[in-house]
């Protein structure tokens, strides 16, 4: 295997524009920002606070930040504490038991699922509720399997409208209060017997997802998806290698969402993520071409598709903002689809954002994200061909808004989002991907 050479310019490249660019260093007092039952922590240049609570536990306030001399006001009746991590209620199981039954169910709870009889049971039968807020294993379901798509269930923590299940039937979900729906709102009973898009999910604020479910989770729909429009041709001493089928061809935008907290740390950090992310990418065999920006207030270009192609790199600076990262990366594909129209159509066009959540400036970047759909969606042949994933890594708790929702791909029960902790749980998670390449040894 190959190294690129482009990698190493990119390295260097990608710590350059922002961090010279970084707010000078302002203090505030530090007083009463004490957590009971936790601890906290200032950033590098003092103008962050992070709360942090032990296993078990999450900060009700998780960061703070310094403004003109002043913590950020507490928002009403909350204060700085570390309370009880709860998963999500899995009562809402139908025709069947779930045991024990109690209001709410806590780190460690473990909780027993069976059904009335005439249901077959799926899915998992004994649940504990993990440390991120998540159950473990899959969605017990009872159904009965006389219909055209099976019962879909009903995931913790949301209640379902629609008990039809054959072709064209739909169901609808909603999470209770204050959880976050990830995942498919509506699901429809596909010729094929499976359910349209991905079984929804309920996020509290606090919920991540593990680096093992990440890694897990991003593989299976990576593979999925590079599978769709590429065949497989032959084997080698690597194992099964994907090849793209038809001349077809592989555009990949990685954009990288790097607001408020960063500092230098986080920097190599984030350099070490995209570093993994793109080795892991390579042992697909799918030779891809990329384009990688990194935004903060600032986009920056540092990997653009055109110079990718023409083997030219620069790093330009333009725009603010995730709103802008994404018309940045619509505009990048203007230039493809117009460069040469009959490419763009074999072409499977990849987006990973990662993003906090934090930079919100510059408006709803749905409508981006719609115009990039329809683009492809019109340069598709066929109805059947899907030639576009966005994939959404969310770090920290910001990234709960139902707006993120909008931005990823829904289809073939596979994830296109994932919520991680931080900068380390996101390396580790692209770390577990299966694969390895002795490419960049930096
Ligand atoms: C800290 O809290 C005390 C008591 O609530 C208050 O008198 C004091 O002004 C606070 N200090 C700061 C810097 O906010
Ligand atoms: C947070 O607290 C836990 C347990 O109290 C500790 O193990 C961990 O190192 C702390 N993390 C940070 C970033 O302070
Ligand atoms: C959950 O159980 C594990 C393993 O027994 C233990 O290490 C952990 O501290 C427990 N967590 C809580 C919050 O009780
Ligand atoms: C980036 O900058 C270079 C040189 O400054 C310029 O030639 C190129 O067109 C720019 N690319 C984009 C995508 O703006």
């Amino acid at each position: 295997m190959e190294c690129e050479p482009w990698m190493n310019l990119f390295l260097l490249a990608i710590l350059c524009p922002l961090i010279t660019g970084a707010p000078s260093s302002i203090s505030c007092p530090d007083e009463n920002l004490s957590i009971s039952g936790g601890s906290f922590s200032f950033s590098k240049d003092g103008s962050i606070v992070r709360y942090n609570c032990s296993e078990g536990y999450y900060p009700a306030i998780r960061i703070r930040h310094c403004i003109r001399g002043k913590w950020n006001p507490l928002p009403k009746r909350k204060q700085p504490e570390c309370k009880k991590i709860t998963c999500p209620d899995p009562r809402g199981f139908k025709n069947g038991e779930v045991y024990p039954y109690q209001r709410q169910y806590f780190v460690n709870d473990t909780t027993h699922y069976s059904c009335n009889s005439g249901y077959d049971f799926r899915g998992s039968g004994t649940r504990v509720c993990q440390a991120n807020g998540k159950w473990s294993g899959g969605t017990p379901v009872c159904g009965r399997n006389s219909d055209h798509c099976p019962d879909p269930g009903i995931p913790a923590g949301s209640t379902r409208t629609g008990h039809m299940f054959n072709i064209d039937d739909k169901v609808t979900y909603r999470c209770e209060n204050k959880l976050t729906l990830i995942g498919s709102k509506e699901r429809v009973c596909q010729e094929n017997g499976q359910w349209s898009g991905t079984e929804p999910q309920c996020y509290a604020d606090f919920t991540y997802d593990s680096p093992e479910e990440a890694s897990e989770g991003f593989s299976s729909s990576l593979k999925s998806n590079l599978a769709v429009s590429q065949q497989y041709e032959g084997t080698d001493q690597y194992g099964k290698r994907i090849r793209v089928g038809n001349g077809g061809k592989l555009d990949i935008y990685i954009a990288l969402d790097v607001s408020d907290s960063i500092d230098e740390e986080d920097f190599e950090k984030a350099k070490g993520v995209i570093k993994t992310l793109i080795e892991k990418i390579s042992y697909y065999e799918v030779s891809p071409n990329y384009e990688i920006l990194i935004f903060a207030t600032d986009v920056a270009r540092i990997v653009s598709m055109r110079d990718f192609k023409s083997g030219k790199i620069f790093h330009n600076l333009t725009g603010t903002n995730i709103a802008q990262a994404y018309k940045s990366i619509l505009e990048s594909m203007q230039i493809e689809q117009m460069r040469n129209k009959e490419e763009f159509k074999k072409t499977q066009h990849i987006v990973i954002m990662f993003s906090d959540g934090q930079a919100n400036m510059g408006g709803n970047p749905r409508k981006w994200v719609d115009q990039i759909k329809d683009l492809v969606k019109q340069n598709t042949p066929s109805e059947e061909e899907e030639n576009l994933d966005l994939y959404v890594f969310g770090m920290g708790d910001d990234v709960n808004s139902e707006d993120i929702n909008d931005l990823k791909t829904d289809r073939g029960n596979e994830k296109f989002f994932f919520k991680l902790k931080n900068l380390d749980d996101l390396q580790e998670t692209f770390d577990g991907m299966i694969g390895t390449s002795l490419c960049f040894s930096i």
